[in-house]
């Protein structure tokens, strides 16, 4: 039986998707357990400048009263730029929202968002009849004008849930069918959560069709503890960093868990245990502690489901026996930070074995103390992974920007203080 058990933020992904469409849907949606960190309050303010009645503050049960796919007179293009801040996720979805909507704006962000890649989203957006204009260097800002959509079948180059995401929102508001065919399935919060607010979306094969839908249902919701959120806990267990934990109401959706099974293979301990669903989404309560660990190959398929862990991963690597080697993941290198670069540059300079590859990364673990300074580059994930390994007994590592944790866990250094051993 495990020791501790611990709540853990709301989904970041599952947060965000929660907010646009309880702003879409059709009367009153109520959410529990939101994630209130910086990356979902971008898409909270982008929400409310477009008109929609988003409450100032997001905390306990929040309530929105939707416009309805019909009420979209009630958006409005705002007057200025619609700031996304740090976050991928709001400046995809709300391109493909403004794109559906009809609506005239520009997405701007700070700039590690402006240098991360934007065409993957405009092409499609474009290819449905949106005009999207990008700068030469094809980030941020980017400018939508929506309009009379007609349908699309998108072959993704790059598998991204954002894109897919932004595919289907821009095909729900336009009154379009769309079909996109995906290399690699990635999350699909934004499917399951269209489909239990009653809208035909399929999956079939690698092939996700969204039929024009006359309404989108509210929903009540309670929103699953966040998967990626978990795995640091999960880490901090498997190293010995923290005592055996419970953690309740995780999302265990399958697009997620890619982490907590690597770590499993590494001789960790994870299993799930009170299964649940809540808004379309599986939870359990996830168990972790620690195990002989061994190095383990990552290969490109099994890449979306724990893209988001890797960082952490590369941390448990350090401290496991023999290699572990990760490849198919050069999409690491555009996330909010270039994560292949920083991971392997962060465990050199603390003393860990590491190099890069192209498109991933080998670390070759050893059981000797990782002590130094790293550099995170703003990157919320580079911050966590780090402060894991260094909760590692005889490890002492700082991290130079610890508050950037703030865009997806703004308590995580709290927490960690807590369940520390
Ligand atoms: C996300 C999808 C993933 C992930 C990101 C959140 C989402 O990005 O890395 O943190 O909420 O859809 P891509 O769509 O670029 O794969």
């Amino acid at each position: 039986m495990a020791g501790t058990f611990w709540a853990l933020p709301g989904d970041k992904s599952i947060s965000h998707r929660a907010l646009i469409l309880a702003a879409l849907g059709e009367g009153r949606s109520v959410m529990h357990g939101l994630l209130t960190s910086a990356d979902v309050q971008s898409t909270a303010s982008v929400l409310r400048a477009l008109g929609a009645p988003v409450p100032d503050h997001l905390d306990g049960a929040c309530a929105i009263d939707g416009s309805g796919l019909r009420g979209l007179r009630g958006l409005r293009a705002p007057g200025v730029p619609l700031d996304c801040g740090n976050s991928g996720t709001t400046a995809r979805l709300m391109a493909g929202v403004l794109a559906g909507a009809g609506l005239e704006a520009t997405l701007i962000g700070d700039a590690s968002l402006s240098a991360r890649p934007m065409r993957r989203v405009a092409d499609p957006l474009s290819a449905m009849g949106a005009a999207v204009a990008l700068p030469p260097h094809r980030g941020l800002p980017m400018r939508v004008r929506g309009g009379p959509l007609h349908g699309i079948t998108w072959h993704q180059a790059v598998p991204s849930a954002q894109v897919k995401s932004a595919v289907l929102l821009a095909g729900l508001l336009g009154g379009v069918p769309v079909e996109v065919h995906e290399p690699l399935a990635t999350r699909d919060h934004t499917e399951r959560m269209l489909r239990a607010r009653g809208v035909d979306v399929r999956t079939e094969a690698g092939v996700v069709t969204l039929h024009p839908a006359a309404r989108l249902d509210a929903l009540e919701s309670t929103i699953p503890g966040d998967a990626s959120s978990a795995a640091f806990l999960l880490a901090a267990a498997a190293l010995g960093a923290a005592p055996e934990l419970a953690l309740e109401g995780v999302g265990v959706n399958p697009g997620r868990i890619g982490g907590f099974q690597v770590l499993r293979q590494m001789g960790a301990t994870v299993r799930f245990e009170a299964p649940g669903e809540t808004g379309g989404e599986p939870v359990a309560t996830v168990v972790g502690g620690p195990g002989a660990l061994r190095g383990v190959v990552i290969a490109p398929e099994e890449v979306p489901a724990l893209i988001d862990e890797l960082p952490v991963l590369a941390c448990v690597a350090a401290r496991a026996e023999g290699e572990t080697r990760v490849t198919g993941a050069g999409e690491l290198r555009v996330k909010e930070s270039d994560r292949i670069r920083l991971v392997v540059e962060n465990l050199r300079a603390i003393g860990a074995e590491a190099e890069e590859l192209p498109d991933g990364f080998v670390v070759r673990g050893s059981d000797r103390p990782l002590r130094g300074t790293v550099r995170t580059g703003g990157d919320h994930r580079i911050a966590m992974a780090f402060g894991v390994l260094g909760a590692v007994p005889g490890n002492a590592i700082t991290v130079d920007d610890p508050s950037c944790v703030g865009v997806s866990w703004p308590t995580f250094w709290d927490v960690l203080a807590h369940v520390r051993r």
